[in-house]
């Protein structure tokens, strides 16, 4: 078990800025997920931890020694790639075996060491075949395999889940969380995936062309994103943006749509805002706030109500998406199934204002109320 702390952390390819200077402590047994779209700097971030990547500037330690002058395999890292990277002629065992060998392991520790990995991994008896006989996922658990069964300090993984179709990457994510509960190891894991990143993570860092944008808890990030872009990645589907207008209406602040329509501040929050009163700001609203009225139930104070002309329904089973336009942007809300069956429906929808976000225009940062 590790920490690690990065300091000032540069690395460019030619012209490339990969890092900007990345500053990042992740704690003993965390597991640490960075995400962000693709070129946003994950992969080199992870290889400069491994040492795989010469860096620029800054400083790498892992429990308070600097490592940035240590080969790759003197810095007690395992790493999973993406495309598993297992010798094609050896078979899994020998494979799992591998990193065991190049350092004189004895053999009967060998073979308690691999055959204890396989049991955990469930592919005992995949350990005599060769890597071509065995399906996506399994060679996957060959590679985790061969990190679980040397007693390194930290896990690197480099999306070791995209090459899977969806329904075994939902089984792998599940056990590599396992995993980790087990060995409770100091873990980073790259993914894209914004669905992995919030499943899998103690802590998410969010990164950003070659600057870590956000990073805390799953949840944090989630209801408190500091950004749109933060607020636009996590989530699914992705939280609504749209312009609008902010001003006074009956006393109140109130943000004012085309055709008539106004959905008023949560009193509660509107004090927050009020330096905005008579300025263009934009609403963030995730779909799943948005909710069709069911006449005569009672409100909640915050909620504020709109007319919506639907104009698409996608019904997915479990949930209905439906759209409608305001202000020239489609708007997709969430609601049961059966609320909506049809396009060309209006029908009256309820904001939860408590839980809409304000964005500055400007600076695209959200406006703390
Ligand atoms: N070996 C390389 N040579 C030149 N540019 C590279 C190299 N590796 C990565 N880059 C560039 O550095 C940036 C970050 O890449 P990378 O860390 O692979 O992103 P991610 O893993 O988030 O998709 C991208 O602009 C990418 O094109
Ligand atoms: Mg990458």
């Amino acid at each position: 078990m590790a920490r690690l702390a990065v300091q000032g952390l540069r690395k460019s390819y030619g012209k490339v800025e990969a890092l900007k200077g990345v500053d990042l402590d992740i704690a003993e047994g965390e597991f640490c997920v960075f995400v962000g779209p693709s070129g946003c700097g994950k992969s080199t971030l992870l290889r400069s931890i491994a040492g795989l990547e010469e860096i620029d500037s800054g400083t790498i330690a892992i429990d308070g020694n600097v490592v940035n002058t240590l080969r790759p395999r003197d810095r007690n890292i395992a790493m999973v790639f993406q495309n598993y990277a297992l010798y094609p002629y050896l078979s899994v065992f020998e494979n799992i075996a591998f990193g065991l060998r190049a350092r004189k392991v004895p053999n009967a520790e060998i073979k308690s060491r691999v055959s204890n990995a396989a049991e955990m991994l469930g592919i005992e008896a995949l350990l005599e075949r060769m890597p071509r006989q065995l399906s996506g996922g399994q060679r996957q658990r060959v590679a985790i395999g061969r990190a679980v069964v040397r007693d390194a300090l930290l896990f690197l993984f480099d999306e070791p889940l995209s090459n899977l179709d969806a329904q075994l990457r939902d089984g792998m994510r599940a056990e590599i969380k396992r995993l980790h509960q087990e060995i409770g190891k100091t873990t980073i894991y790259v993914t894209h995936d914004q669905i992995e990143a919030m499943t899998l993570a103690d802590r998410i860092v969010l990164l950003r062309d070659g600057i870590i944008e956000q990073q805390g808890a799953p949840l944090d990030l989630f209801e408190r994103p500091a950004t749109r872009f933060v607020a636009g990645f996590l989530g699914s589907p992705q939280m609504n943006f749209v312009a609008t207008h902010l001003d006074h209406v009956d006393g109140a602040l109130t943000l004012i749509f085309d055709e008539g329509r106004k959905l008023p501040l949560d009193p509660a929050r509107a004090a927050a805002f009020d330096k905005y009163r008579s300025r263009d700001v934009i609403l963030g609203v995730r779909p799943e706030h948005i909710a069709r009225a069911s006449g005569g139930a009672p409100q909640k104070p915050a909620d504020a109500s709109i007319n919506a002309l639907i104009d698409l329904v996608q019904p997915t089973g479990t949930r209905t998406y439906a759209q409608f336009r305001l202000n020239e942007t489609e708007i997709t809300v969430e609601l049961p199934s059966h609320s909506v069956e049809h396009p060309g429906t209006t029908i009256e929808l309820l904001f939860d204002m408590s839980r809409v976000i304000l964005i500055d225009p400007q600076t695209q940062h959200v406006i703390q109320g």
